[in-house]
């Protein structure tokens, strides 16, 4: 039976081009995950966006001399292709500064008011004594009053990973010019967490298929669980939908979570069946996956979770109750860079976009899944991104396919009719496609590394075969025998081709063609305008899975269908490439 899928990924900010660090533990994974699902015929919906509120909008802006609509724009286009590029089949990446978003995050914010979720208090703001404006939570830092951190900052302390306000700091400076900040009164709305904790409580506790690492970090936190200000004493964000308020905005993590329904609802429209959306968030039987680097959990595992029971039954709910809370938050740990944390100011960074100027985006996919920040903090080194490419992409999936398109290319220009297949015929046919079931289940758990080692292994299986076979020698002396092994490799090539591409989308299509085919398995991804009510447009990255051709399901490779010529699926690279890399880092 087939299964609604959401696919929900972090928004990444508008406020610079993506490094590799940022689609590396989300941005893949998630990619890997959808078009699984999407081939093994589940309803997926996958949705992001860009992140263009708040503070590291505004700060930005000011520092380019632009206004942050104007920074919005550029980031919003440059992040956007970088993803295209990359292959990130997002049903929708729109932007959080659409007319649809805002209506969505009002209609949430009004309706958590109603239902007590939201209330309205005075609390202490935090100034600059020297400009006398509101100082962002993040600009001030301290010493953390849970765990004594000295460099803990004004909305979270990144030792114990407590969320905290900038009055609860002890000692608290303006990183700015290190100035002690004014405390003086303001009122703002606030995120009832307490009257959910033990609803949040039992609910995390009964999620076990969850990684364990985010379940009891999940519930630590909520043992401390406190009222969040949702409202912000700045000028850029989503306007407080209430008279009175005109120098507050809401604070950029309440839109931002709230993007994930928002550009659901945006993309039925798109499509022309506005409630379309309405199966991946109100039948309880829709699962919703939601991605995002670790220090992004108590967002998506606390925050946004009590947001949702707070809306209940909400008008886009139509009484039928509650939208559907996460399924699953999977989370992925940090990527170094060359043993360094990634940092643009200090040049130790690589961005996406300069990577996928010079090399494959399959080269890039393979190495972030197989050497990725998935379970544990990784580096990324260019020494070993040259290596895995060469040895393995090259040497092992590149060479099975060079080698079998070939013989069989030069030898007979099409699928050959095969005689009786031997003991070792079935053997590796066999091996091959027990991969969709042993890589399918690694990839629905989001053991994503585990899922490509066992892909690769199949490959490294499938060359073992074809070097003992020696298809090149039998041809001279049995033809028939001959026609029998390639027609057994090019149909293990197909297999592989399905059960790598979720991982490496761009050369499996490629592959794809070269076996005779003239569908798409999937894609391609593009953008399109949308129009907004006010006479606005914006654009978005979308794909249209309805067309794509490919099946999670062992080949039925055609005997007599015309190869292609065949192309070097990937390329070597020169080790050179090291030490130009390591040049340019920090250059
Ligand atoms: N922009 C945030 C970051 O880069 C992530 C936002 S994720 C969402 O850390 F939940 F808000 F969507
Ligand atoms: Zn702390």
């Amino acid at each position: 039976m087939s299964k609604r899928i959401l696919v929900a990924v972090a928004w990444p900010y508008a406020n610079g081009p993506r490094h590799v660090g940022h689609v590396a533990g989300f941005g893949v994974p998630s990619d890997i995950f959808a078009r699984y699902h999407r081939l093994a015929g589940n309803k997926v919906l996958m949705v992001s966006g860009t992140d263009e509120h708040g503070t590291p909008i505004t700060v930005q802006a000011e520092k380019e001399g632009v206004t942050p609509r104007e920074l919005a724009d550029r980031y919003n286009a440059i992040i956007a292709e970088d993803l295209q590029k990359l292959g990130l089949s997002y049903d929708l990446f729109t932007r959080t500064t659409t007319q649809n978003h805002y209506r969505v995050t009002q209609d949430l914010f009004l309706q958590m008011l109603k239902t007590g979720a939201i209330y309205k208090d005075t609390m202490i703001g935090t100034f600059s004594a020297t400009t006398g404006k509101a100082l962002p939570d993040r600009y001030v830092e301290g010493t953390c009053p849970i765990c004594g951190y000295a460099e803990a900052r004004g909305d979270q302390c990144d030792n114990c990973g407590n969320q905290l306000d900038p009055s609860d700091l002890i000692n608290p400076r303006s990183r700015i010019d290190g100035s002690p900040p004014v405390f003086r009164p303001t009122e703002h709305f606030f995120l009832d967490l307490p009257k959910f904790k033990d609803q949040l409580a039992a609910w995390i506790d009964s999620q076990t298929h969850w990684r364990p690492n985010v379940r009891q970090f999940s519930l630590n936190l909520l043992d401390n669980i406190q009222p969040r200000a949702i409202t912000r004493d700045i000028e850029w964000g989503v306007p407080i939908p209430l008279p009175g308020y005109d120098d507050k905005r809401i604070y950029v993590w309440f839109d931002a979570v709230i993007g994930y329904l928002s550009a659901s609802i945006e993309w039925a429209q798109l499509r022309g069946d506005p409630r379309a959306w309405q199966a991946w968030w109100l039948d309880p039987e829709a699962q919703s996956y939601y991605f995002m680097g670790k220090d992004n959990i108590v967002f998506h595992s606390l925050i946004w979770p009590a947001m949702l029971l707070g809306y209940d039954a909400g008008p886009l709910t139509e009484g039928k109750g509650r939208l559907n809370l996460p399924y699953d938050v999977v989370s992925s740990e940090f990527l170094t860079m060359e043993g360094k944390k990634f940092s643009s100011s200090r040049g130790v960074v690589i961005y996406v976009r300069d990577v996928l100027s010079r090399y494959d985006a399959d080269a890039l996919r393979y190495y972030l899944t197989i050497a990725g920040p998935e379970t544990q903090d990784t580096d990324f080194t260019w020494a070993e991104f040259v290596r895995r490419n060469n040895d393995e992409l090259v040497a092992t999936w590149g060479n099975l396919v060079n080698r079998v398109l070939k013989n069989a290319y030069n030898n007979f220009d099409l699928v050959p009719e095969p005689g009786e297949l031997s003991e070792d015929d079935h053997r590796i046919l066999n091996a091959v496609e027990a991969g969709f079931d042993t890589v399918g289940r690694l990839i629905e758990t989001a053991r994503f590394r585990a899922a490509l080692q066992e892909a690769m292994n199949l490959a490294a299986q499938a060359n073992a075969y074809i070097s003992e076979q020696e298809p090149w020698k039998v041809i001279k002396l049995d033809r028939q025998r001959a026609a029998t092994i390639l027609y057994v490799g090019l149909r293990v090539v197909d297999n592989l081709k399905i059960l790598l591409c979720p991982f490496l989308p761009f050369s499996s299509q490629r592959l794809h063609e070269m076996l005779g085919y003239r569908d798409t398995i999937a894609g391609p991804l593009v953008f399109e305008e949308v129009a907004e009510d006010n006479g606005a447009t914006h654009r978005v990255l979308t794909c249209h899975p309805e067309t794509w051709g490919g099946r999670w399901e062992p080949s039925n490779l055609p005997v007599g269908q015309e190869l292609k010529e065949p192309q070097p699926l990937f390329r070597k690279l020169d080790p050179k490439v090291v030490d130009e890399e390591l040049a340019r880092l920090g250059a």
